[in-house]
């Protein structure tokens, strides 16, 4: 005989009827008997019941009125009612109210009663089925949804390639190692200055994975609350916390098969930490609320612009997690320190721009681009992007105008020690002030004007500094 799947309860104020039951049946079915209905309701509230059988007459309460309560407090079990014809119209009415399924008139026979019961479990297995259909076929819904959420918020923000610029040595060396730890499932710390390239360099290291087929799914730590991020990286089951109306699948399921990029982690508040290093070292995590460690496949990439090791220092970061997630630590330098790539990325933002702009610049001169390497660009790369852009928008023709160039005024003393004087100052405004307007000095749209000086007294200013009209 296999394992009995289902319990039934039976009750009845007759104990032998209970015993004949139970002799039947037990070889079948787990049978628990009950001599009233409030010794059933006990017996309900302790254990796990697919099947009640209830006689209808007993005494202190009828099966009817029994099942009426138990449809309240119990509504997953079957139910069948035990009756004699005479109380048919009692019976048909609490048929409607309160969901029984099947009556049975008695004396019962030993092959109806069997056949009643083996139909009766069978929908209820049905109903089970269906449900936990639905079920997974809600979990699926949302684990799309929420993909579809993050895609679109990715596919706005993505680049069509993750290109990384440099003709810098050192850079370059490093760029070549990177493609070789990319292709593993090493964990990645990048390191770097605002606007260095990180976002990018993950980007890079994902594509050059076997998984670059898969989501790169990224998660900025210092954006979310942090009594959010814990349901935003691992998700929650229903009713987990006050609010949590519905299960929410986290970033590190959506992530499994590729790539997690978890930006500023130094953001990832302390107690959350031995959390990230269990999904490192066992690959599970359980979702917020949830009973049932959940499996993930992904590679963790992150990236931060703190000093970590001070962070450990002041006890705000675990170190046993900094040296997981170190495993292969990538330092972006800063842009100053390769100056010699300037030239390169402003070509590559006039030529990344020109669509969304609706401009295709091409020329640079060796004037601007020898001012534009003269700063020092403390927001590194995006910084110089983002100018690239602005005078992009302001150049009226096909080459690059610094028109108004401000980041010139904070100057600070360049690399090589160097500090502007007010001369090579008013050499540079003037010049800017003659290529908005083409070279000409005078009357309207003249560069006298944009300077707010009289014309002849800026003509022989720019005599006596040495500027040419043409220039
Ligand atoms: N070497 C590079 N070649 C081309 N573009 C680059 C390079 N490095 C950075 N960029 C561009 O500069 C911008 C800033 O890069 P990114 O967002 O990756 O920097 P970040 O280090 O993540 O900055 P933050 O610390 O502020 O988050 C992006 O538009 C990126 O495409
Ligand atoms: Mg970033």
């Amino acid at each position: 005989m296999g394992a009995k799947k289902y319990t039934i309860l039976y009750i009845d104020d007759e104990p032998h009827n209970l015993t004949t039951f139970k002799a039947t049946f037990k070889w079948e079915y787990h049978i628990l008997t009950a001599q009233s209905a409030f010794d059933g309701f006990d017996i309900l509230a302790e254990q796990e019941v697919q099947l009640i059988i209830s006689d209808q007459r007993m005494a202190g309460l009828s099966g009817t009125e029994f099942f009426k309560k138990v449809v309240k407090r119990f509504p997953d079990p079957m139910r069948i009612i035990l009756t004699g014809y005479s109380e048919l119209e009692i019976i048909m009415r609490a048929i409607n109210e309160c969901g029984i399924y099947r009556y049975m008139t008695k004396p019962w026979k030993e092959s109806d009663m069997k056949k009643t019961i083996e139909d009766t479990l069978e929908v209820y297995q049905l109903r089970k089925d269906k449900e936990s259909l639905l079920q997974q076929l809600d979990v699926a819904n949302k684990k799309l949804a929420a993909e579809n959420t993050y895609l679109k918020e990715e596919i706005q923000q993505q680049q069509p390639v993750s290109t990384i610029i440099t003709k810098n040595k050192a850079f370059q060396e490093k760029l070549s190692l990177i493609q070789k730890v990319a292709t593993t499932n090493t964990s990645v710390l990048i390191r770097g200055e605002t606007g260095t390239g990180k976002e990018l360099m993950a980007r890079a290291i994902h594509e050059a994975s076997s998984r670059k087929d898969q989501a790169l799914i990224k998660v900025n730590c210092a954006a979310l609350p942090a009594n959010l991020i814990e349901s935003e990286l691992f998700g929650h089951e229903r009713g987990a916390f006050t609010g949590a109306t519905q299960k929410r699948v986290g970033r590190f399921e959506l992530a499994d098969g590729g790539t997690i990029f978890l930006d500023e982690i130094g953001e990832l508040p302390i107690d959350l930490q031995p959390k990230l290093l269990r999904v490192l070292q066992e690959s599970t995590f359980d979702r917020v609320g949830g009973t049932q460690p959940i499996q993930t496949d992904v590679r963790v990439i992150t990236a931060t612009n703190r000093n970590l090791e001070q962070e450990i220092e002041k006890g705000n970061f675990r170190e046993d997690l900094f040296y997981r997630l170190n495993v292969f630590p990538i330092l972006n330098p800063p842009l100053r320190e390769r100056k010699e790539d300037i030239p390169l990325l402003v070509h590559h933002f006039l030529e990344k721009h020109a669509s969304n702009i609706g401009k295709r610049i091409k020329k640079v001169s060796s004037e601007v681009m020898e001012q534009l390497m003269a700063y020092n660009y403390p927001g590194n790369i995006r910084e110089l992007e983002n100018l690239i852009e602005r005078y992009m928008i302001i150049s009226s023709g096909d080459s690059l105008e610094l028109t108004g160039w401000l980041p010139q005024q904070k100057d600070l003393p360049s690399s090589d020690g160097h500090f502007k004087t007010m001369e090579e100052m008013e050499i540079h405004h003037i010049k800017n002030a003659l290529q908005l307007t083409k070279g000409k000095v005078f009357g309207t749209g003249g560069a006298a004007e944009k300077l707010g000086m009289n014309a002849k007294t800026l003509d022989s200013r720019m005599r006596k500094l040495g500027i040419r009209k043409e220039g």
